[in-house]
């Protein structure tokens, strides 16, 4: 059994040849006379003909072939006579008259078609996953995952970077996410964790004088599941010795251009921009903000303050923010009255609006703001003439949520958000720390390894809450594809940023102790980041969800449905790893 050539490949420069090919039925059309298969392998497709005139027996058996089927034929490449040509495929030029047939596999009726576009529920699609790998948008998209891995290594490896795996079965590593648990038969009652990342490995791998160590790793974290999440995902995860934010902007910033160019041939212009946290957060009201078009939040809690609407002016006057929208457009009641109940499941008790008219404002609440104030209002905002402004008072998180919805909202609506393009920011200075209302204590924003900002070090004992980390994310189109941070590098502030925490130095020796003890010994000053693959991949291929560009993901509630897991484990098997079921 020998191939000469892939189906995609043959041109019209094959004329004449006496080819052998393999491949699966992907369309077939039998004239009675003549029978036309279009024959498909992971190159693309080629057009084959069984002409009776040519060769009886594979003619004959070629009334036999079903989609799918898998075949083995021998022919003669030659040029498609006038009218028959098809421009819209590669080898549209050519097809190979069949002197040989041999069917090497037969397939049942298909659940879905193999078509570029496939209307088929996602859930059949994830139960045949094998039949929709088949389909070409996805081979694609894991084809271009593949190049893209090998681009990944090419560079850092270059750079000076070592790959180096670290464990599966390990002790947690809190990264906000609940930990996946897996039994120990041999120690019984003792569970290990799956890795959320391979944070302290790395941290240690730098101990140990690796100084620039690289990993791309599957993650395992337990949560709530949503388009761009997955409870298995890749990270590209990096640790440098001896650097600051700059060294790993810098390289990350070389490292996307990098799998831009080599990937889709797309120039990155550098440097991305950068924002701090609170700049994001006052301008967009989210720390992912989608820097590819405007409607940008303006604050004017302090006019509202002026104002005799009451709901602004006692929401200004309790520490609330009043924050607004500058919409070029003007939207009918209805749609207004849309929007406000959009924003309302965001939290917001209203969305109040003003229509725009040759400098006046238009609104039921437009009486309460005097000429001069309407003026400043205006300026603020600068608005013109046709404009609509919308404001939601309230306190600050539900103003930032709601109105940071409603932007996207009206992006999409409006057609604001171009289709195409990639607009990186680099999220910089957050808290360290953010307080946990239900749990009444603070939790790191990053995780605990996090160095906080040199000259916030003094505040940490006195006023945490107020203390900045030297974290940051990287931001694609308004999607985190990436946080790092850089590290505490001693055992006395690590130890400090524990007690903070909240965490009794017993759990913190018990959890922590071999972190500790490693700081201990000649830790040098070190940071990384990790970039989340499947995400930066999805922006890379435009798609949906993240499931397009991974091979065998799970469903939103973490199943797999081609081979069933998780699955239920007989009665020996739990009876080895002391484990009982209580099930309510
Ligand atoms: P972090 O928790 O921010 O950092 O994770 C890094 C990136 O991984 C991606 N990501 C996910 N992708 C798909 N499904 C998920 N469930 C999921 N969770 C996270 C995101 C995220 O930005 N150890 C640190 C990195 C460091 O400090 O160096 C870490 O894991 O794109
Ligand atoms: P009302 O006085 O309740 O009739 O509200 C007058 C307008 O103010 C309506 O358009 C409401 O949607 C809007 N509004 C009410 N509460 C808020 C709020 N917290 N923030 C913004 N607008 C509000």
């Amino acid at each position: 059994m020998k191939r000469t050539h892939n189906c995609g490949e043959l041109r019209l420069e094959n004329v004449s040849e006496d080819v052998t090919l393999m491949g699966w039925v992907n369309t077939r059309r039998d004239h009675g006379g003549l029978v036309f298969i279009d024959l498909r392998d992971r190159s693309g497709v080629v057009q084959i003909v069984f002409n009776p005139k040519i060769d009886t027996i594979s003619h004959a058996k070629a009334h036999a072939l079903r989609n799918e089927y898998v075949i083995e034929v021998e022919g003669v490449v030659q040029a498609r006579p006038k009218g028959t040509i098809n421009p819209t495929i590669p080898t549209g030029e050519i097809e190979v008259m069949v002197h040989r047939l041999e069917i090497l596999n037969t397939s049942l009726p298909l659940p879905f078609s193999i078509s570029e576009e496939t209307t088929v529920s996602e859930d059949i699609r994830l139960r045949y996953r094998y039949l929709d790998l088949r389909r070409s948008a996805l081979q694609r998209n894991l084809i271009l995952r593949h190049n893209i891995y090998q681009e990944i290594r090419r560079f850092l490896s270059d750079a000076g970077f070592v790959e180096i795996e670290t464990p599966f079965l390990i002790k947690s590593t809190p990264e906000g996410a609940r930990d996946y648990i897996i039994p120990s038969r041999v120690n019984p009652g003792k569970f290990y964790a799956l890795p959320q990342s391979p944070q302290l490995f790395k941290q240690i791998l730098m101990v140990a004088g690796f100084d620039k160590y690289f990993q791309i790793v599957r993650c395992f974290r337990d949560e709530d599941l949503r388009a761009d999440r997955q409870p298995e995902f890749t990270q590209i995860d990096l640790e440098m010795s001896f650097v600051d934010e700059e060294d790993i902007f810098c390289l990350m910033e070389d490292l996307m251009a990098h799998i831009f160019k080599k990937g889709i041939g797309v120039e990155i212009p550098r440097p991305f921009p950068r924002l701090t946290f609170q700049e994001a957060m006052d301008r967009f009201g989210t720390d992912k903000p989608e820097t590819r078009f405007g409607l940008e939040l303006i604050d004017i809690t302090d006019l509202a303050q002026e104002s005799g609407f009451q709901v602004f002016n006692k929401v200004a006057k309790s520490g609330g923010k009043v924050k607004g929208i500058r919409v070029e457009d003007s939207l009918s009641r209805s749609e207004i009255d849309n929007l406000t109940s959009f924003v309302s499941i965001y939290g917001a008790k209203g969305l109040a609006y003003f229509k725009v008219l040759e400098g006046n404002l238009e609104s039921p609440i437009a009486k309460f703001f005097s000429q001069d104030l309407q003026t400043k209002l205006l300026k603020r905002m600068g608005a013109k003439s046709g404009d609509l402004l919308l404001f939601v008072a309230d306190k600050s998180s539900i103003v930032a949520q709601s109105l940071s919805a409603l932007r996207l909202y009206l992006g999409k609506k409006l057609n604001l958000i171009p289709n195409s393009g990639f607009s990186f920011t680099w999220i910089t200075d957050p808290l360290l720390f953010e307080y946990n209302e239900s749990e009444r204590r603070l939790e790191s924003m990053h995780h605990p390894f996090t160095h906080p900002r040199l000259e916030d070090i003094p505040y940490l004992e006195t006023c945490p809450e107020k203390v900045h980390a030297r974290a940051y994310d990287l931001v694609l189109n308004g999607v985190e594809i990436g946080g790092g941070s850089i590290r505490i590098h001693t055992t006395e502030l690590q130890e400090e940023v524990f007690k903070i925490l909240g965490l009794p130095k017993e759990e913190v020796k018990k959890r922590f102790g071999f972190l500790l003890e490693a700081l201990s010994y000649g830790a040098p000053p070190h940071g990384g980041i990790a970039i989340g693959l499947d995400r930066l991949l999805r922006i890379i291929l435009n798609c949906n969800s993240i499931r397009e560009v991974i091979a065998f993901p799970k469903t939103q509630s973490a199943t797999c449905l081609m081979t069933d897991a998780p699955f239920d484990v007989d009665s020996k098997q739990l009876k080895e790893l002391h484990i009982k079921l209580d099930l309510e």
